[in-house]
């Protein structure tokens, strides 16, 4: 280690351009700090110097202090520009350390799915409506999902083909119907509720099936629900989701718990209701079954059929959001590709 043997103010003066040469020329990081390990380490240059002050005569003393400080600060200065210069330079393969053009680093925050965003929408439409929110189990009993339905044994959706079953009279929902069972088993009327979930079916995967999909579940059941509490409560909803000039149509249909029953239709997003490929030309697209609750369903969960009557409505989400975003196929709302879920965020 260097050691001084005599001192004076030149002397610390040169120690201290020694000092900052021998940084500014340091090769590399541990040249550097073999510098600083020299001149400001604990055993290095800077205790000596300082211990050596009171050897100044005293009129020389403050002249002394103040070249100590100096070469304390600046051969530390010296030692960190570099040390940045060297740590710059290594990162860069050349010119400037840091290129602040380039983009900043992407936080990569998620969004919400577009099923997610259509079960939001209609939860807060369906709110303001008065209508509260239920769920059920995906793994349903063949009571809930079918019997209690008024669906009979030899129903086709009851087959092997249709329906996920898992034993012991346990099942995949194929429908959220069900929670109208448990809803209105647990609850006396009036009852308004909406249930979104997920469904499933044996279904062949293609662009607008896949076994696994959801639905938006209503039931409003209340003294003198009518056909055209329905039909007005539809209609509404579609407007809130679609925009207001969404037509909307009800065809008769059928359903095992609902009588009378009812397909609805809204107009095609896409061509206006002029006729295009999504719509198969037809200008309306099937969104929702729905109808009058079945005296006998009513009958099922103990609710007095002469006092109440009700409507329920089940509608695709999966069906409202490809519409409503434009997606072509089914198949994309579920292969999670971050490219496309960005789209909606
Ligand atoms: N559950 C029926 C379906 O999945 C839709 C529906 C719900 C129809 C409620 C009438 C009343 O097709």
């Amino acid at each position: 280690m260097a050691e001084i043997f005599w001192m004076n103010l030149a002397e610390i003066d040169a120690l201290t351009a020694e000092g900052v040469a021998g940084a500014q020329q340091a090769a590399t990081v541990d040249a550097v700090e073999a510098v600083r390990i020299q001149y400001l380490g604990r055993k290095g240059l800077l205790p000596q110097i300082m211990k050596g002050l009171k050897d100044f005569a005293p009129a020389e003393r403050g002249a002394a202090g103040r070249s100590a400080n100096a070469f304390k600060d600046s051969i530390t200065a010296a030692i960190e520009a570099r040390l940045l210069a060297l740590r710059g330079a290594a990162g860069a393969v050349a010119g400037p350390a840091f290129d602040y053009t380039l983009p900043g680093s992407w936080r990569g925050l998620g969004s919400l799915h577009p099923v997610s965003l259509v079960i939001t929408d209609a939860v807060r439409i369906f709110s303001r409506m008065g209508f509260a929110v239920a769920e059920g189990p995906d793994i349903e009993n063949a009571y809930n999902n079918f019997e209690a339905l008024n669906t009979p044994a030899h129903h086709p959706s009851l087959a092997e083909t249709d329906t996920f079953w898992l034993g012991k009279g346990e099942l995949l929902r194929t429908q959220t119907s069900p929670v109208q069972i448990r809803v209105m088993q647990s609850h006396p009327p009036p009852v308004r509720i909406i249930t979104p979930g997920r469904c499933y079916r044996r279904d062949t995967t293609d662009a607008t099936h896949s076994a696994s999909f959801h639905q938006i579940e209503g039931l409003y059941v209340d003294r003198q629900v009518s056909l055209a509490d329905l039909k007005g409560t539809l209609a509404a909803f579609m407007r809130a989701m679609m925009g207001p000039d969404v037509g909307v149509r009800f065809r008769p249909h059928f359903f095992p718990f609902t009588e009378p029953s009812v397909e609805c239709d809204f107009s095609c997003h896409v061509c206006g209701g002029k006729g295009c490929r999504v719509c198969k030309q037809s200008g309306w697209i099937e969104i929702a079954g729905a109808g009058m609750v079945d005296p006998r369903v009513f009958g099922k969960v103990g609710y007095d059929a002469e006092a109440w009557t009700g409507f329920a409505f089940g509608m695709g989400v999966e069906r409202i959001a490809m519409i409503k975003y434009g997606i072509p196929d089914i198949r994309m709302l579920y292969e999670n590709d971050a490219r496309f879920l960005a789209q909606f965020g």
